[in-house]
């Protein structure tokens, strides 16, 4: 398949770009494009040829469910079955980096939803991305655009790499502003009421989901391993994902402690070290891979996917990352860390 690759940065001046990847979407074809999380892959979410035709370019299990995409938080309530939680969500996230699963309606085909009776539905907060949306009367099914196993795409180039010949368009719409995948969270109910169950955590942190709904209640695959013949509740997570060829070890101790092992490392092998910038000073300037400062998250966040990719081509023996903590940002930081490193984490 060739694969056209369309250059977007101004979307007033690109309208008929912007058409022309609709018709694609809507004739059953693959149009990947930019959103403020990670780049997706989409197809028309109404049709069950197009999502297995998603699996098969993302080489992904057709268990594991699809977000869908829409233009407006409104627009979701044809495809699922929302009530007043979710309305209160909208307002406060929407268009934004939070997914929400809902019973799906009979029009949104298991294809699509990996055989379950939920659908999760995302409503992007990109100027591409809603252009291209208010252009499709359907959803747009779109997983992150990476091929399984390998970290989600933070720009066009990382897409070009896993995807060239696989999907129909590719849309550049520069590096993606988050870097990491929408927060995911499912609306329950008990004897108590309603509640929250967070099965990503994202940029839409567990504080701001607290400020909506009272309860929120994080699933167990986003801290730890599950053990053997568990199910996760998020099918995603069953996977082993962002998985680098060098094995990826995660340093947990005092600042000061974690340095002077980077340093002592340095000296006996190849090490690949995703850092802090205050630590570039006291490190040899050997493949090191710089995340943002200690403190900013929103840089670490932005870089993760990126660095892991390029990091992974340093061809080092080990690569070395800090734990982060699980405040705010950090828990979703944390969620993909531990995962691409397969849990392996080295107290010091
Ligand atoms: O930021 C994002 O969410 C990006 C952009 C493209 O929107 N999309 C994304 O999709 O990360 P994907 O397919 O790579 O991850 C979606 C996750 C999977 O782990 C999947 O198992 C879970 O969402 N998921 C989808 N539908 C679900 C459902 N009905 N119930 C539970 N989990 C679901
Ligand atoms: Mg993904």
């Amino acid at each position: 398949m060739q694969t056209e690759i369309i250059r977007i940065t101004d979307v007033a001046s690109s309208r008929a770009e912007i058409k022309q990847a609709a018709a694609v979407l809507r004739a059953g074809g693959l149009v990947v494009f930019p959103t403020e999380t990670v780049y997706g892959l989409g197809g028309n979410g109404l049709s069950a040829t197009s999502s297995k035709k998603i699996y098969a370019a993302k080489g992904r299990p057709s268990n594991n469910p699809l977000i869908i995409h829409v233009d407006t938080p409104h627009e979701a309530e044809k495809y699922a079955f929302a009530g007043d939680l979710y309305r209160r969500l909208a307002a406060a996230f929407m268009p934004g980096p939070l997914t929400v699963v809902l019973p799906k309606r009979d029009c949104i085909p298991y294809a699509t939803t990996g055989g379950l009776d939920t659908v999760a539905v995302r409503c992007p907060d990109h100027p591409v991305a809603h252009a291209l949306l208010s252009e499709c009367d359907f959803p747009v099914a779109a997983p992150s655009a990476n091929l399984s196993g390998k970290p989600s795409p933070t720009t066009a180039r990382h897409v070009i790499t896993d995807l060239s010949g696989r999907v129909d368009v590719i849309i550049d719409g520069g590096e993606s502003d988050i870097g990491l995948e929408s927060t995911i969270i499912k609306i329950d109910r008990d004897e108590a009421g309603e509640y929250l169950t967070l099965l990503r955590p994202g940029a839409i942190t567990v504080d701001a989901l607290t400020c909506v709904c009272e309860r929120v209640i994080i699933a167990p695959a986003v801290l730890e391993q599950l053990g053997e013949g568990e199910r996760p509740l998020s099918p995603g997570m069953m996977y082993r994902h962002y998985a680098p060829t060098t094995p990826l070890v995660l340093l947990d101790g005092d600042p000061a402690h974690v340095l002077a092992y980077l340093q002592k490392e340095q000296e006996a092998r190849s090490c690949a070290i995703l850092c802090y910038l205050e630590e570039i000073p006291h490190l040899k300037d050997v493949h090191l891979f710089p995340v943002g400062g200690r403190e900013d998250l929103s840089t670490q966040a932005h870089s993760l996917f990126s660095l892991l990719r390029e990091a992974d081509k340093a061809g080092a023996d080990v690569m070395y990352a800090h734990l982060p903590d699980t405040n705010g940002l950090g828990l979703a930081l944390y969620n993909r860390m531990i995962r691409a490193a397969a849990h392996t984490i080295l107290k010091v």
